[in-house]
């Protein structure tokens, strides 16, 4: 033993070794059947003295349904796919159980564990968001397909709706942007917010699961636009008119929650989530008329209207024709296929993304980081998504760049953890 190592551990107290085990994983000292750990767990009843003014701002992370799924859109995400670099179904579960307390500490504005007052250590938390609100942070877990393959003795679980994503019509997919074992999908109020969550859970991670890809992206925040109107995608149209209203239980039943008729009962309160990277050529967007434009969408502009009609939420009526007997709205227009005759729905909960310039073409390299639940993506998003693939008029503008399908875990009581259900 050097004299460096020597006197370090001679500081250490025996709570500061614990906490040391918590920086790796929490969960070192949690046994597989339970949560038997040896820091107070946070309760959904304990914001942070910092968030305490701001009680709204506060999304409890246990509950039946994990948050950021039916929750109202917050403006920020910050979302990352991991691999697993262990191949023991142990450690995954020790894992979640990690993530779970740092993210029911993280929800509640605290830091993702007590801090060690020794000057000797890493500090536990990164600090980026010391003294901020807890910002509506919600954090929300999914499985990849991948997950269930050979290495956790989890193959017969695979659910039948976690299907591979089909390659569909013009798709120009990069795997480095695609898939992976697991997904986590952060949303808050504040970017910072958002990114030190998942900074704090990739850390948490170290040791069994990798990052492999990582997007973050943006909406018109809410102190931009207080009447809360339906914000616009980087195309500049109104982007969510026609989505499900979440907050109706029969609804979310219907279109979002999976249901035993399809889903294994572990699934009971989970989903399945779409991910679609779409870079968007804005700069041939920018050139293209107002009238091709609003005939791509098949609705104006300003108003988020459908053609010919002047409130933003009136009905589509697809049949509609003007004089000559055309349709006012063009069938290869989005809405009119992306509708599906009124018999397809899912949740979208989509956030624009920038990632600054293309280095090769010297164009701005945004899009739309596309993302929506649904109770069954065979009978939902994939006939959807093949419809426009193959015929919206959109697909002049638009190229799918990364993909993935994830079973999003239910949500998790006090005293258990995400992915209990399953492991
Ligand atoms: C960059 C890509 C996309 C853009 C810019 C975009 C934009 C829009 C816009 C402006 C609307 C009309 C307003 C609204 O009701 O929200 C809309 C509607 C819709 N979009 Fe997209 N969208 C994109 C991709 C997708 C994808 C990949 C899907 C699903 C596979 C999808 C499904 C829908 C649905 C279901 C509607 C509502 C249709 C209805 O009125 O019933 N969109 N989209």
């Amino acid at each position: 033993m050097n004299r460096q190592t020597e006197t370090s551990e001679k500081k250490l107290t025996r709570r500061d070794v614990l906490k040391m085990a918590g920086i790796g994983g929490i969960g070192l000292l949690v046994g597989a059947g339970g949560m038997k750990t040896f820091f107070p767990q946070p309760t959904q009843a304990e914001p942070s003295a910092s968030a305490a003014a701001s009680k709204g701002d506060y999304i409890p992370f246990y509950g039946k349904n994990q948050a950021g799924i039916i929750t109202p859109m917050q403006d920020f995400i910050s979302m990352a796919a991991f691999n697993l670099t262990t191949s023991s179904l142990a450690d995954v579960r020790k894992l979640f159980q990690s993530w779970t307390l740092a993210s029911a500490r993280m929800t509640a504005g605290q830091p993702v564990d007590d801090e060690i007052e020794n000057p000797h250590l890493p500090p536990v938390d990164t600090g980026e968001s010391i003294g901020l609100a807890p910002m509506k942070l919600t954090i929300t877990f999914g499985l990849g397909a991948s997950f269930f393959d050979d290495r956790f003795g989890l193959k017969s679980k695979k659910p039948a709706p976690l299907v591979d994503m089909p390659r569909f019509n013009s798709d120009e997919i990069n795997p480095d942007w695609s898939e992976g074992d697991i997904v986590v999908q952060v949303c808050a109020d504040d970017p910072q917010v958002a990114f030190h969550a998942m900074r704090n859970l990739a850390r948490i991670a170290r040791g069994k699961a990798v990052l492999h890809w990582m997007q973050e992206g943006f909406q018109r925040t809410a102190s931009a636009d207080p009447s809360g109107s339906t914000p616009r995608n980087l195309l500049g149209f109104k982007d969510g008119t026609n989505n499900p209203i979440a907050s109706e239980p029969k609804l979310a039943d219907e279109i979002v929650w999976a249901n035993s008729a399809e889903s294994p009962s572990w699934m009971t309160g989970g989903t399945y989530m779409a991910m679609r990277r779409i870079r968007m050529r804005i700069e041939v967007w920018d050139r293209s008329s107002l009238e091709d434009q609003e005939a791509t969408f098949g609705r104006h502009r300003h108003s988020g209207a459908p053609i010919g009609k002047s409130g933003e939420f009136d009905d589509l009526e697809l049949g509609r024709k003007d004089s000559t007997g055309k349709p006012l709205i063009a069938p290869n227009s989005h809405v009119a296929l992306a509708h599906m005759d009124g018999k397809v729905k899912i949740l979208r909960r989509s956030y624009s993304y920038s990632n600054g310039m293309d280095v090769k073409t010297g164009q701005i390299n945004a899009g739309l980081l596309f993302i929506c639940f649904n109770r069954d993506p065979r009978k939902q998003f994939i006939p959807m998504q093949q419809k426009l693939a193959s015929a919206d008029r959109l697909n002049e503008y638009i190229t799918h760049v990364g993909s993935g399908l994830y079973a999003c875990l239910p949500g998790a009581r006090e005293g258990g953890y995400i992915g209990d259900t399953l492991f």
